[in-house]
Order: structure tokens, then C-alpha cells, then sequence
């Protein structure tokens, strides 16, 4: 499989790309505007495109079997090029709009999977896995991301866009050694494409590792309304890396919870999309959220067997 990763050098991507190339894909290129300017992926091809030229995409899916977008930057145009040229399409954005845009489109022969990753991507699995298992019809997703971990300067900044939508808090269980904690409700997507695909009612909150950090999420998100405060929050975030680098993910339905959890999201994003990447052949065609075309349990054992760990708690 010739594999293309847009935003391949990048923190998920390039996670992605040392797993792909570790057995799946005979070739894997990474793309960004300037690969010269990042640290080199062992072992892939180096591309530079800029997605914002709108005729740049199309002479590099020449070959390609399987284009993994890692860079929310007109996901849907990109979506739609690649189902029409016959080449399969991954998505890790955590961006309802454009998921929902490319859930319309037609993928012709071609497989597209959606919702890949950790958030969206194993919430919906073990979203899918508590709803199988109890019948509930009420889905509650919990994020608990490290703020030590140096994430990528994509995924915090679609986080402090997402920031001023910061909604109700509720308390959520996690594993050991975070225990029960609030979370605030945050727009992530998995909440907006369970209704649909598995015909639920869900909510998805987040906190942060540290219990004072996320105690002033309420407080950032006011202030990140004022001219200035988002590019010295980006600025501070880029520097500054105060916990530890590790999440967890659960879901809880019906009184059951489901749990992953381990160290580094985006390893663990980069590592979930390959597995999807991996499994494209053996999948229909069509366009899919990862919760309708893959089994859950198969899944996250493939995963747990990088070192992440599930777990499961009953009510009580
Ligand atoms: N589903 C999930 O669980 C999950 C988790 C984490 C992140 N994400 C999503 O994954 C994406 C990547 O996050 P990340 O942490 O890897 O961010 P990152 O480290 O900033 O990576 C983004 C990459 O995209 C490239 N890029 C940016 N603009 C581009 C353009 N116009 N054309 C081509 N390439 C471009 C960047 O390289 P250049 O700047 O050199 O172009 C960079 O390599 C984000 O959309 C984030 O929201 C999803």
C-alpha cells in the first residue's frame, strides 16, 4: 500500500507514519508546507504541499493508494478529491463540520473512515463497546489530557479555538491514578456523530491532569474572548509544559464505563489511524465513522498491545 500523510511530519503524523512503515505500506510520504524545516521521519518520502493551493493535491495522489489527513485544512475538499480519484481517505480532525460535510459525499469505489484517533476515534469504540454491552441510550465521554505532553501546534490550536464553547461540567470516573474527576463540556466531535450512528444521546467533557488547570478552563475560556489573549495562550503553550504527558478516555453508558488510557495522545492518535490505514482493505467501500466500519474490541487489543491499557467498571 502507497500511503500519503498531509500533515505527515507533524505530531500524529509522523507517529503514524513510523508505524505504517513498520509493516503495512510499502511507501509512506509525508507532506507539509516545509519538510525541510522538520525533524525527518525515518524511512518516508518527504513531500512539501501547501494545502491551501487548491491545485497542488491532485498531482500528489499519483500512485497513491491511501491518503491519511492529518491537518484540519479543507478536509471536506480534500475528502471529495480523493473518493473521486478513487483513493481511500482517513481523517483524524476532531472538527464536527466537516465530518458531517464528508459524510454526504459519495465515495464511489473507494473507502473513507472518519472519527480516527483517540477523540474522536476510541471514545466512539468504547462509546459502541457500553452500548452493546448494556442496551443505555445515554452516552457520557470523558478526556483527560497531560498538559505536560508536548502536543502538536494544530491540535492546540483547534483546542483553543473550541475553548469559548466550553459548556456545564459534570463529574467523570476515570482510571487509576486520576480517579473522578469534573470535566467540562467541550466540542469535540464523537458526541455529534454518535446520534447518528448509533442512534444515542451523548455529551463528551474534558479536564486536564492537573485539577487547577482544569478549574480555570472557565475562567480561560472568558478570557480567551479578548483580542491578543489566544496568540499569547498559543505562544505560552508552545513553551510551557507543566504535568505529565499522560490521558484517558472513557466512556459510560448504561451504567457501565469503558476505559483507555496511557501516555502521549498524539502517539496514541498517530497509532490508531495506522491500525485504521492498515485495515482499509478488508474494508467496504463507502464513508464510514470509525464506530460503523470496525469492531471494537479487535481494535483497541491491537492498540493495548503498544502499551495503552483498557479497562472496564461497572456501576457501584
Ligand atoms: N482524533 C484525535 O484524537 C486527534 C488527536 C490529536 C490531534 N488531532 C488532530 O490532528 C491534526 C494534527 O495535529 P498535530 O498535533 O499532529 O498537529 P501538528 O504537529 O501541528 O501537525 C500538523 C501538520 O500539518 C502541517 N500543515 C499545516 N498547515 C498545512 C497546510 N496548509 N498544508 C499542508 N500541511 C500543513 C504542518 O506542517 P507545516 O506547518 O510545515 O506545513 C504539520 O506538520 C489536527 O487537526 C488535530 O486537531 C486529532
Amino acid at each position: 500500500m502507497r500511503v500519503l500523510i498531509l500533515g505527515g511530519y507533524g505530531a500524529v503524523g509522523r507517529e503514524a507514519a513510523a508505524a505504517l512503515l513498520e509493516g503495512t505500506a510499502d511507501e509512506v510520504t509525508v507532506a507539509g508546507r516545509d519538510p525541510a524545516k522538520a525533524r525527518p521521519v525515518p524511512g518516508a518520502r518527504a513531500l512539501q504541499l501547501d494545502l491551501r493551493d487548491e491545485s497542488a493535491l491532485e498531482p500528489a495522489l499519483s500512485g497513491v493508494d491511501a491518503v491519511l489527513m492529518c491537518v484540519d485544512q479543507d478536509n471536506a475538499r480534500v475528502a471529495r478529491i480523493c473518493l473521486e480519484r478513487g483513493v481511500s481517505y482517513v481523517d483524524v480532525t476532531a472538527s464536527a463540520g466537516p465530518l458531517a460535510e464528508i459524510e454526504r459525499l459519495p465515495a464511489g469505489n473507494a473507502t473513507a473512515v472518519l472519527s480516527v484517533g483517540l477523540i474522536p476515534g476510541v471514545s466512539n469504540l468504547l462509546a459502541r463497546l457500553c452500548v452493546e454491552r448494556t442496551g443505555g441510550q445515554e452516552v457520557e465521554i470523558g478526556v483527560l489530557l497531560g498538559s505536560g505532553e508536548q502536543h502538536g501546534a494544530a491540535a492546540v490550536g483547534w483546542t483553543l479555538d473550541a475553548l469559548p464553547e466550553l459548556g456545564p461540567s459534570w463529574r467523570a470516573r476515570f482510571p487509576p491514578p486520576y480517579g473522578t474527576r469534573t470535566v467540562h463540556r467541550f466540542p469535540f466531535s464523537d458526541q455529534h456523530t454518535l446520534p447518528r450512528t448509533l442512534g444515542v444521546r451523548a455529551r463528551t467533557g474534558l479536564c486536564l491532569d492537573s485539577r487547577a488547570l482544569t478549574a480555570a478552563l472557565p475562567r480561560a475560556a472568558r478570557l480567551l474572548e479578548r483580542p491578543r489573549a489566544r496568540a499569547l495562550a498559543e505562544a505560552a503553550l508552545a513553551k510551557v509544559h507543566v504535568g505529565g504527558d499522560g490521558f484517558a478516555v472513557t466512556a459510560t453508558a448504561g451504567g457501565h464505563t469503558a476505559a483507555f488510557s496511557g501516555r502521549r495522545q498524539s502517539r496514541a492518535t498517530g497509532l490508531a489511524a495506522a491500525e485504521v490505514v492498515r485495515r482499509l482493505p478488508e474494508l467496504p467501500a463507502g464513508v464510514w465513522h470509525i464506530e460503523q466500519a470496525i469492531e471494537p474490541a479487535g481494535f483497541l487489543a491491537a492498540l493495548t498491545a503498544a502499551g495503552f491499557h483498557l479497562a472496564h467498571y461497572d456501576a457501584g
